[in-house]
Formats: structure tokens, sequence, C-alpha cells
């Protein structure tokens, strides 16, 4: 249980979710917090993890406690890369390990399995050796239940490492979650669904998800279902969820979902804020993909320019496409009336994408590609009268 004199370690401190909970964490009467952070070999760990805090703006006030201690390290390797005097100190003091750290990349195979895999076995090592008997907080992903489709998981149908999944992402922190469960050590699983970074006054954290938003302004349809859901939260629900669960005496449960369950919105009508925000004169067609034929895939994606685009979407339309929500009946049931505000994605998709066309990479539309998309919308206003 987290409370005023607890030490917390967390991993992935410079990420969206670990660098949020160390704030949260830091605005808490609490004990020590330390953050694993990667460094260049010359590198200053409490210097990467003030840039990261400062990403997300002032730091929350009121914490009692030191402020966080950055530490070296990388959960890759031997006694996770800490210096034999931080290893010391966390293995002696620490009482809960959040370990957020992960490689979250949908295209990076190898990396996934490394930091993912091997990264959850030192975890659960590095408890072990632990002289407090540390609960050890896994951020696994509501995506470990692999390819399923048109349905709502419960948190028991759902881990499936030895399932067909459709990336390496999924499918190592589906190994690293069971891994970590069969281990023996004391261990809590929380799986967010789509996180996104709403409230976050940075325009990378929210490229992260969001970045082929802008990409779509190149096309006129895309293979996805209209009437399909994907489950999203934004960043700050995760890490109340996360906090006021451990500050429970006692959960009922080794494993969350921190999702959104049937608050999620169809795509046809996020679509339309697309539209809108993008001022598109023809609206964005969403065409199921069983309708996404040959002909129709030269059609709408007939210029390099489009062709360039939809390779970029690929990675994405398989998740877009499931249309399966993660159930939170077991939160709600565990945190009651601490059940922390859920907006719906529609209350902050727009100022992420104004975030995004803000950023310093945003996609950028010269003269020349403006009159063709120009071109090609009065051509598609013609065809379709
Ligand atoms: N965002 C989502 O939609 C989402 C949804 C469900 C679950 N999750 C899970 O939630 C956790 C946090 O996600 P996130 O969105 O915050 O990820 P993120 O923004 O990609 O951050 C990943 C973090 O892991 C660190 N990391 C990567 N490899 C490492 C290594 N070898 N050693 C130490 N640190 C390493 C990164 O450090 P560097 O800064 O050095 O790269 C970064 O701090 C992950 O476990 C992810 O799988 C995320």
């Amino acid at each position: 249980m987290l409370t005023d004199s607890s030490n917390v370690f967390v991993t992935g401190a410079t990420g969206l979710i670990g660098g949020e909970l160390v704030r949260t964490l830091a605005a808490q009467p609490l004990g020590k917090i330390w953050a694993l952070v990667r460094v260049a070999h010359d590198g200053s760990p409490a210097a990467r993890l003030d840039h990261r805090l400062r990403r997300s703006g002032a730091l929350l006030t009121g914490g009692t406690g030191a402020p966080p201690r950055a530490l070296a390290g990388d959960v890759t390797a031997p006694q996770l890369g800490l210096s034999a005097a931080d290893y010391e100190e966390v293995r002696r003091d620490v009482d809960i390990i959040i370990h957020s750290a992960a490689e979250t990349s949908f295209i990076r195979a190898a990396d996934c399995r490394r930091t993912n895999i091997a990264g959850a076995e030192n975890l659960v090592a590095f408890s072990r050796a632990c002289r407090r008997q540390p609960l050890l907080v896994c951020l696994s992903t509501a995506y470990v239940s692999g390819t399923m489709a048109n349905t709502c998981i419960s948190e028991e149908d759902a881990c499936r490492p030895g399932s067909e999944h459709h990336n390496e992402y999924t499918r190592s922190k589906a190994v690293a979650e069971e891994l970590v469960r069969s281990s023996g050590v004391p261990v809590l699983v929380v799986r967010p669904s789509i996180v996104l970074s709403a409230g976050v006054p940075d325009a990378a954290f929210a490229r992260a998800i969001l970045g082929f938003a802008p990409l779509l302004r190149e096309l006129d349809a895309v293979p996805v279902s209209p009437h399909a859901r994907a489950d999203t939260v934004p960043v700050q629900f995760v890490v109340d969820s996360l906090v006021r669960l451990l500050q429970l005496p006692r959960l009922r449960f080794d494993c969350y979902h921190i999702s959104g369950g049937e608050a999620a919105v169809e795509h046809a009508h996020l679509a339309r804020i697309f539209d809108r925000f993008y001022e598109r004169e023809v609206p964005l067609r969403l065409i199921p993909p069983a309708q996404w034929t040959r002909e129709t895939h030269r059609t709408y994606v007939a210029t390099p320019e489009q062709r360039r685009v939809f390779a970029a979407l690929r990675n994405y339309l398989p998740f877009l496409n499931m249309n399966v929500l993660f159930e939170n009946s077991r939160l709600r049931a565990e945190l009651g009336d601490r059940f922390p505000a859920l907006p719906p994605f529609t209350a902050y998709l727009e100022e992420l994408l104004r975030l995004i066309s803000r950023g310093r990479h945003a996609l950028r539309l010269g003269p020349s590609a403006r009159a063709a998309r120009a071109a090609r919308h009065a051509r598609v206003r013609a065809a379709t009268g």
C-alpha cells in the first residue's frame, strides 16, 4: 500500500506515463522517489528527468518528501545498470517498484523483445533481491489480448502471449506480463488501453499516438470501419487510477484494466472532428475493410504522396479496426467514488490536434500540394455529386 512513508522506484520516468506518474507522486506526501533514467555514458540523469518533467509544464506542488532522484540505469542491463551504491540503496529501502519502461515502437520488433521481455525478467530478479518484498507494479497493455475483434474484453479473458498479435510490441508485452505474474513476487498488473497525452502541453507526446492525423488530409478515404470504436483514455486518468489503487489497503485482484470501456466513440464521429479541424471540403470517407477492394485502393491511393501516407498508416489500421473495448468495471468497483474523472476522447481530441499542428515537425502542405488537394477534392465532389 502506498503511504506517506513509502519509498517508490519508477522505471520509464522520461516517457509519457512514467513522467506524469513521477510528477503526481512528487505532489504527494511520500518517502523517497527514485526514477531510473537512461543516459549516454557522460549524460546527467537528473537533467533528463528535469527536462521530461518540464515538458508537462510546472511541477505539481504539495509533496512533503524529498524531490524525485534520477538514477542512471537501463532495464536490459544486469542489476538494471545501476551504480553499486544506487543498487544497494534501492534494494534496501524500496517498498513499491513501478515498472513503466518499455519499447513502445510498433516496428522495432527486436528492441521490443529485448526491452520488454528481458527488462521484465530483470525487474523480477531485482524484486527478489530487495529486502522489503516490494510490490512490483507492471504497466502492461490492454492489447495483450492479441488479435481479437468486435468484443468487450474483461481482465480474465485477456493475456494471450501464444496467440496471433498485430505486432511484436503487444506480443512482447503479453510475454512479459505472463512472466511477471507467474514469478511468485508480489505483483500488480495494470493494463491501460490507448493512452493519450491530454493536458500535457507537448507536441511530441501528442504525435506519439495521433501523428497520423495530419496525414489524413492527403487521403479522401481510408479502410476504417465507421462504426468501430477504439478504447482511449487520457494519461492523467491512468496515473490517478494507479495511484488510487495503490492507496487502497487491500486489492481484490492482481490485474486491472485502466480503460474507457463503453465510453469509446465511433470512428465516424471522430472523422467529423478531423474534417472540421482540418477544414476539409470533402469529408473523409470511412470504408469498412471488407469493402476496400484493389479497385478502391487504386482509386483512393493514387499519388506518390498518398502511397507514402497510406504506408505510414498501415501499422495503425489493424488496431483501429479491431473494434475491441476493455471492461473497466473491476477498476470502477475497486475505486468506488474515487474512480477518477474520465473525459471522452471527443473532449480532448481537438486540443491534441492543435498541439500537433503547432509542433516543429507538423506536416505542412506547400502551395503545389494545396493546389493538388483542391483539384482532387473538386474531382471527388464531381464524382459523388
Ligand atoms: N502510451 C500508451 O498508449 C500505452 C498504452 C498501454 C500501455 N502502455 C504501457 O505503459 C508504459 C509506459 O508507456 P509510455 O507511453 O509512457 O511509453 P513511452 O512514452 O514510449 O516511454 C517509454 C519509457 O521507457 C524508457 N525505456 C525504454 N527502454 C528502456 C531501457 N532499456 N531502460 C530504461 N528505460 C527504458 C524510455 O526511456 P528513454 O526516454 O530513454 O527512451 C521511456 O522513459 C509502457 O510499459 C507501455 O507499454 C502504454
